[in-house]
């Protein structure tokens, strides 16, 4: 469920009108629901509370300040990637003890930082990570939690650029061969074996990936705990959203078909997870980024032109894909609705923004209301990936972002002036 829904002719995040938002901050611009990232973090949390759980939310989905605070109200630990990720939670609030780190690249500053600051899990991808995490710990005089990443060899069945399962992927450490790593890995100096992490991918909308991998693994978890006295087995994120039929799955009603419309509950995921994993008694960490953030955002834009050529009726917007780069980089669907709802015939469209790149584009041939000049659009389930893969591309600031709680909303980005896009650069002194 979410909180984006027409009242009368308006489009409404909670209770307040966007049109007002656009009136107020200009667009491009990110709106974000609390009362949804709140209900989803729920839903999950409930859905897991048989088992002893902790959620760490992956905030490479959305890593706003106030995104993070929050669901760190909520109890959430967080899922970071970076000594950058790291200190956003400890800005916002967020405890560095509920936090894993994840990622194949860390530095010796990165997993220092870490080590300093607390952190609950280092989740490893390669035995040159576990040596250098080991010597870093050394010269800190720190002992380091650490899981090793195993690489299950499941397809995901989701788009390549998100699978991380399979051994085609940069991720983790083959199955076959994760035994002897924890054998090799205990016998490192400042090394405690916490747990084993796994990742299959992102977007999933069947459950039975994610039952495989856990059959899979489940074993495995037992006999290395038995061994090394584990706390916990993280099964990563990757739940898949509501992309499609965003809008109507706003709604409780449609909610009831969810299984027959494909789409995954926490409680269908739970309902096959939860056998699995409760006789390990472990602690069960959850990663999960697009199912927290996914349906909780939507970046509204203003129609600036409509171009129709021979072949095509091009909706030209003010937003692109500095702002919005999933269509062009995985050939994703959002849907787009109008702020003031139209009725009548629907065109068949291309909406595209004001970038010099044919893939500079967020819809096309759909059937859309008939929209003009200055109309505003929003795309929907634009929470996740959004924002945070922006970028100054074309030297365009980056968009401003909104929080919405019942009536209040507050901007948590404010819009980037123009001479800050080039506020970190320089000539070069020999140049006038
Ligand atoms: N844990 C690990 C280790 C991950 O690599 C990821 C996502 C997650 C958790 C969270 O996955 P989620 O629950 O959000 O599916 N930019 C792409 C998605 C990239 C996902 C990267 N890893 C997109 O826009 O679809």
């Amino acid at each position: 469920m979410h909180s984006f829904r027409y009242v009368g002719k308006e489009l409404f995040c909670e209770d307040v009108a966007i049109s007002a938002l656009v009136k107020k901050h200009g667009t491009p611009l990110y709106v974000y629901s609390d009362a949804t990232l709140t209900d989803h973090f729920t839903k999950l949390d409930q859905a897991l509370a048989p088992v002893d759980h902790m959620i760490c939310f992956a905030m490479k989905s959305n890593s706003n300040l106030a995104v993070i605070r929050t669901l760190a109200g909520l109890g959430s630990g967080f899922d970071v990637v970076s000594a950058g990720e790291l200190a956003r939670t400890i800005a916002a609030g967020g405890d560095p003890s509920k936090c894993v780190f994840a990622g194949v690249g860390k530095t010796e500053e990165e997993i220092a930082y870490a080590l300093k600051q607390g952190i609950y899990s280092l989740n490893v991808e390669s035995e040159a990570e576990l040596q250098r995490i080991s010597k870093v710990a050394v010269r800190l005089k720190k002992i380091a939690p650490i899981a090793i990443r195993v690489n299950p060899n499941i397809d995901a069945h989701t788009h390549a650029k998100i699978t991380t399962g399979t051994y085609e992927n940069k991720f983790g450490i083959a199955f076959e061969e994760i035994e002897k790593v924890y054998a090799r890995a205990a016998k490192l100096p400042n090394i405690r074996l916490r747990g084993l992490q796994m990742h299959i991918g992102s977007q999933l909308t069947d459950v039975a990936p994610f039952r495989k991998a856990v059959e899979k693994v489940a074993p495995l978890v037992e006999r290395l705990s038995r061994k090394h006295g584990f706390d916990f087995f993280s099964i990563g994120g990757g739940i898949g959203i509501v992309y499609q039929d965003a809008l109507a799955s706003g709604n409780a009603a449609w909610w009831s078909g969810a299984k027959a419309k494909g789409i995954l509950t926490p409680a269908a995921y739970a309902a096959e997870l939860v056998p699995l994993l409760r006789p390990l008694g472990l602690k069960i960490l959850l990663e999960p980024g697009r199912f927290l953030t996914g349906n909780s955002g939507a970046l509204v834009t203003r129609v600036e032109y409509i171009k129709r050529t021979g072949k095509k009726n091009f909706v030209i917007v003010d937003a692109a894909m500095n702002d919005l780069i999933r269509p062009a980089f995985y050939d994703s669907y959002h849907e787009i609705v109008p702020l003031t709802r139209k009725t009548g015939a629907t065109i068949s469209s291309d909406v595209v923004g004001p970038i010099c790149e044919s893939g500079d584009y967020f819809a096309k041939d759909r059937p859309l209301p008939k929209v003009g000049e200055g109309d505003y659009l929003a795309l929907l389930s634009a929470g996740a990936y959004g924002s945070v893969m922006g970028s100054n591309y074309n030297s365009r600031g980056l968009a401003a972002e909104v929080l919405v709680k019942g009536r209040k909303s507050a901007v948590v980005r404010r819009r980037q002036e123009l001479s800050e896009i080039w506020g970190l650069e320089s000539k070069a002194p020999w140049q006038k």
